[in-house]
């Protein structure tokens, strides 16, 4: 029977050996906050919920939420009968919170969005409207039953960017 060349045998154990480590390195820690709050399928529920609670506020009289998304809205709806003008930003925007949050927890994604100063500039988002969408974001939590303690853990990485956030 043929055998390959020693050399050739151990490059083959070489790159099998990388390629094991390439793709061991991408998965999550199994400690990871992000598997701890569900992985892929629990972050993405969280964003979805998140959204849903923002859009059900921004319906309500006295939203505190509907200034700041007006924009975001109106691209997406479209105003006084015109077509819209950018119909998938808010699903690009979801997609990016889901990469954030990822990333943020330790997951595969990479967040290639905006950083948060550059989101939400000339937006002005007042310290009252951040508490209203933290509100949202624990709720949204809540209903996905986050643990105690990956709630205060996650609660704190998100509340690290709120200079990034309020007041620009
Ligand atoms: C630390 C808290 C927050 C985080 C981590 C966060 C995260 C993000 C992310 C990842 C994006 C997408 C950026 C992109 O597409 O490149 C975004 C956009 C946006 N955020 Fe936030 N956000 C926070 C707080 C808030 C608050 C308090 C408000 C308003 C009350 C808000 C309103 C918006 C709006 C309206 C957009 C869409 C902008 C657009 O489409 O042009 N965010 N945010």
């Amino acid at each position: 029977m043929h055998k390959p060349p020693l050399s050739l045998t151990a490059a083959g154990l070489l790159m099998l050996s990388l390629l094991i480590t390439s793709c061991g390195s991408k998965d999550p820690q199994p400690d990871s906050l992000y598997v701890r709050m569900g992985s892929k399928v629990g972050i993405e529920s969280i964003t979805d919920q998140l959204v849903a609670n923002v859009g059900a506020e921004t319906g309500m009289a006295n939203s505190v939420m509907l200034r700041s998304h007006k924009p975001m809205l109106d691209a997406v709806n479209g105003v006084n009968g015109q077509p819209p003008t950018d119909p998938t930003r808010l699903t690009r925007l979801r997609n990016n919170v889901v990469d954030q949050f990822t990333s943020l927890t330790g997951g595969p994604l990479p967040y290639t969005g905006k950083s948060m100063l550059a989101a939400h500039t000339n937006m002005q988002v007042t310290n009252a409207e951040y508490t209203a969408w933290r509100a949202l974001l624990d709720q949204s939590l809540t209903t996905n039953k986050i643990g105690t303690k990956e709630k205060a853990e996650f609660t704190a990485l998100i509340d690290a960017m709120k200079a990034d956030v309020v007041n620009h």
